[in-house]
């Protein structure tokens, strides 16, 4: 049992329970691979702070997509997304570390950063934030923020290591300005692949419910 820890994000204060912890460590199983647990609890705890302070219930409660305005995936959640490219990773540090014995892969922050490198969509695909953006894009912009920066918000915010905010930053197009760091390199190219393969694969939805029940919610009727 772990101690009651009080945080406060998007103005909200949320009481992160075990209960909490126990939800979301049932969405993303791989947690329990990171062996400290400082960084294992920090994880668990970031995730439950960031469903919390959205508009979501869990995690698959998301858009199973790479951005929100892209079809959606036939069967996967976006859990599953960050759960697999968590795995792919893995497997890439494995090989590469196999046949270079001198690369050195941090295994804790490789797990930790893939399973957190996409938490900043609790915000750019919290369905109340894209109705105001897509009534209103010239207000604060369509998304204000995309997920890699708030992403960074919350990685900061909830005290997890530079290493793994860094990979919430950058492992989309914002780290073509800096360079990535290993872990980070691994991540992008095991995103990149889950989301190429999936489309090249055929499991990429014709129709995009998630953004037809956006359209169906501000003209008044129940979204499905
Ligand atoms: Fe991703």
């Amino acid at each position: 049992m772990l101690s009651i820890r009080t945080v406060e994000l998007r103005g909200k204060r949320i009481e992160i329970t075990d209960a909490k912890r126990a939800a979301i460590l049932e969405e993303m199983p791989e947690i329990a691979w990171i062996q400290d647990e400082v960084l294992r609890t920090g994880v668990t705890d970031a995730w439950v702070a960031a469903i919390h302070s959205s508009s979501l219930k869990r995690i698959g409660d998301m858009k199973p997509s790479g951005n929100y305005d892209p079809k959606p995936m036939k069967s996967a959640s976006q859990a599953d997304h960050m759960r697999s490219v968590t795995r792919l990773a893995v497997k890439i540090a494995e090989e590469m570390t196999s046949l270079f014995p001198a690369m050195k892969v941090n295994r804790d922050l490789l797990i930790a950063g893939c399973l957190c490198h996409d938490i900043g969509k609790v915000w750019e695909f919290d369905p109340e934030n894209v109705r105001r953006w897509r009534a209103e894009p010239r207000k604060t912009g369509k998304p204000s923020l995309r997920h890699p920066g708030y992403g960074i918000h919350i990685c900061l915010t909830m005290g997890l290591p530079e290493e793994v905010a860094h990979m919430a930053a950058a492992h989309s197009g914002e780290g073509e300005l800096l360079i990535r760091s290993l872990e980070n390199t691994i991540l992008h190219w095991a995103d990149y692949t889950f989301w190429m393969v999936v489309d090249a694969g055929g499991q990429l939805d014709d129709e995009d419910a998630w953004l037809e029940g956006e359209l169906a919610a501000r003209s008044g009727r129940p979204a499905p």
